[in-house]
């Protein structure tokens, strides 16, 4: 196992939009042992394949209280979603940022999991916006892209002026 190096925000790379996984192989499990190693160590409740700079749709997620409930959804479709909320997030990719975004209060999704069986996952609060914005990371998305153009111009200037500090 080893712990991955997460991208942030402003990378660019962040904006790959991920690949489907064509088979769940041994490669993908390692993959995800290590996602799940790198997510709990941020300590996160959940990261996607493109934070970690790999660009195929595999997500891993937690956002039980013991971390007794990991959950990995490979290829992940939202088959239907019902109504919404506001709920403040936060991303390891874009630390020290926390905002409240408007997202669907309940999703179907169906993806596959670590063994490549198909799974179905009706999800609400907390775990469903994870899914969501998690989902985004694999489509190049960010939740501050979803904040107003005030908002993100305020984040943006941010980031710049740390990544100037640092180099
Ligand atoms: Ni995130």
């Amino acid at each position: 196992m080893a712990i991955l190096d997460i991208l942030h925000y402003p990378d660019p790379r962040l904006r790959t939009l991920a690949k489907p996984v064509a088979t769940v192989d041994d490669g993908i499990r390692q993959l995800v042992k290590d996602m799940f190693e790198t997510m709990y160590a941020a300590p996160g409740i959940g990261l996607a394949a493109t934070q970690v700079d790999v660009h195929q749709r595999v997500l891993v997620l937690d956002v039980s209280e013991g971390r007794s409930q990991p959950l990995c959804l490979i290829n992940p479709v939202i088959v239907a979603a019902e109504g919404s909320e506001q709920m403040e997030e936060g991303c390891l990719s874009v630390p020290d940022v926390f905002e409240a975004v408007e997202r669907a209060e309940r999703v179907v999704v169906h993806a596959l999991d670590e063994k490549g069986n198909a799974i179905k996952v009706t999800a609400e609060g907390l775990l469903a916006v994870c899914i969501q914005h998690e989902i985004d990371h694999l489509d190049g998305r960010l939740f501050v892209d979803r904040l107003s153009a005030l908002k993100r111009s305020r984040i943006r200037k941010k980031f710049d002026k740390q990544q100037r500090q640092v180099v």
